[in-house]
């Protein structure tokens, strides 16, 4: 790989700098106007170039982008970063991207991508995002202004959120985003709102379909026993739609919205649901003439977290959910609106690896446990969901030795992943934890006074970048206060 001067100033500086003292290039300048760059806290782009050649891009439907990390990679970002190092391709992302746009536009040209911003909010990665194309979703106020601060045009922004603060509700309005509205009692909250602003706030209504998208209990959004949406059968979903008609122009009803549920692996599921959904589009247009911008119906595509699972690929997700407006296309008289879809997960999961150090083995009478510096503050999805993710101990293939991969956080279920046939594994060896691109970083927490883990990223023919600095005991203590008696 050729050095350019920067880069080799740059590697410089890392050498002598201490620990989380990188240097600091300018963010990328985002093309929208609207764009500012984000804050002292935001991302931190030191151009630090390993001593190994960085990867080759991944083609779509390749193995993992851990798979395709060169091990001597992997070595030298552990030890250039330190660990726990959340690690992510950059072209990986894009090319997911793509295959998700173009599997959908395909079958529905006038389909629009809305990234779930929650699966991974480093700015780096929204931004490869937002430059693919991407609109965004949003759940809370938080979000909502990194959206916009990362050059989302505020207009393209849905805000879903069961539970919206006042707050939230009129920042919403101000900005011009789209309110996913969840219940009746939130309609009239925001009908009052935008009275008392003098603006007009535009919704949707996020409905339940009501069906069993066969997935982990916690993550079933659109079954009926769910705190999610308006529902079909009980009328509230048809009042709602009604009261907003009523409410108008205070009140402007551009779309409606489902999403049943997060790593679904077939296609049934959003079949069913989207059918459900279109049935409601025609009935309202044909029994009170409403005429919708969009129907989003959500994100929740899968991935395979196993070796050798096959799960629905993007073309099967496509169909699936485009399949039901098509249908209807003579029933809407040949005006179908905007398709919206949310994919978080199979953007950026398969494009992130966590690497995390063994610290000690040990034997007990029942079992080994590796003991490693990363646990659920680093990465929640086993225990909280019983989720899978594959571990590779970099430089070593093979099996023989069953071993749990214990983390280091004081709690009996700390562990990263069970009963797992790896090679002979001592301390020091580097293990990578597979796809934890989504819901990984995004989901941890300083949970034992451990600080963040670093994150970095990764793109075919440019230097590393460091996107988000190692914790530090100052964050820890960020914002507390000791009361002066209390000193
Ligand atoms: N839209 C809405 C309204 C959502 O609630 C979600 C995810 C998405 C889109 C994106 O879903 P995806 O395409 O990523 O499946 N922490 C869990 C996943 C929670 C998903 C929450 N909602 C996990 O680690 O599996």
């Amino acid at each position: 790989m050729k050095l350019r001067f920067v880069h080799l100033v740059a590697l410089l500086l890392a050498a002598l700098l201490p620990a989380g003292a990188a240097p600091v290039e300018p963010a990328p300048t985002p093309s929208a106007p609207a764009a500012s760059a984000p804050a002292a806290s935001a991302p931190v782009a030191a151009a630090v170039t390993p001593a190994a050649t960085p990867v080759t891009p991944a083609e779509p439907g390749s193995l993992t982008a851990g798979e395709s990390f060169a091990p001597a990679d992997l070595l030298a970002w552990a030890r250039n970063f330190g660990t726990p190092l959340y690690v992510y391709d950059g072209d990986r992302i894009a090319a997911n991207y793509r295959r998700v746009a173009a599997a959908f536009t395909a079958l529905y040209p006038a389909t629009r991508l809305h990234y779930a911003m929650k699966a991974n909010t480093n700015p780096a990665i929204v931004q490869i995002l937002r430059r693919e194309g991407a609109s965004a979703e949003v759940v809370s106020d938080g979000e909502l202004q990194l959206a916009m601060r990362f050059g989302f045009p505020p207009r393209e922004i849905l805000f879903t959120s069961n539970s919206k603060s006042p707050l939230e509700i009129d920042r919403a309005i101000t900005v011009g985003a789209i309110l996913n509205v969840d219940s009746e009692d939130e309609l009239e909250q925001i009908a009052q709102r935008a009275a008392t602003i003098g603006a007009a706030a535009r919704i949707s209504f996020r409905l339940n379909p009501a069906v069993d998208p066969h997935t982990h209990a916690k993550i079933a959004t659109g079954v009926i026993d769910s705190k999610f949406g308006l529902h079909f059968v009980d009328g509230s979903a048809m009042r709602a739609v009604k009261r907003a008609l009523e409410l108008a122009p205070r009140v402007r009803l551009v779309g409606l919205h489902s999403h049943i549920g997060s790593q679904i692996t077939e296609p049934e599921p959003f079949q069913l649901a989207a059918q459900e959904m279109v049935d409601f589009v025609v009935r309202i247009r044909r029994e009170l003439g409403v005429k919708l911008e969009f129907v989003d119906l959500g994100g929740g595509l899968g991935i395979p977290y196993h070796d050798g699972e096959e799960t629905m690929s993007a073309d099967a997700w496509a169909a699936a959910q485009s399949g039901p407006l098509l249908a209807a296309r003579e029933e809407l008289e040949g005006e179908l609106p905007q398709l919206w879809i949310e994919p978080g997960r199979a953007l950026v999961a398969d494009a992130g690896v966590l690497l995390t150090r063994v610290n000690s083995v040990k034997t007990t009478p029942i079992k080994t446990f590796v003991n490693v510096d990363a646990g659920f503050n680093t990465l929640m999805r086993p225990i909280l969901y019983e989720a899978y993710h594959r571990v590779r101990v970099v430089g070593k293939t093979g099996g023989g030795k069953v071993v749990e991969i214990a983390g280091n956080v004081c709690e009996t279920g700390d562990l990263l992943a069970q009963t797992r046939d790896l090679p002979p594994i001592q301390a020091g060896d580097l293990l990578a934890i597979l796809d934890v691109g989504a819901y990984g970083f995004a989901m941890a927490s300083e949970y034992n006074s451990r600080p963040l883990p670093a994150e970095i990223l990764v793109r075919a023919g440019r230097p590393v970048d460091l996107i988000r600095r190692r914790g530090t005991l100052d964050d820890l203590l960020r914002g507390t206060n000791v009361p002066l008696d209390l000193r």
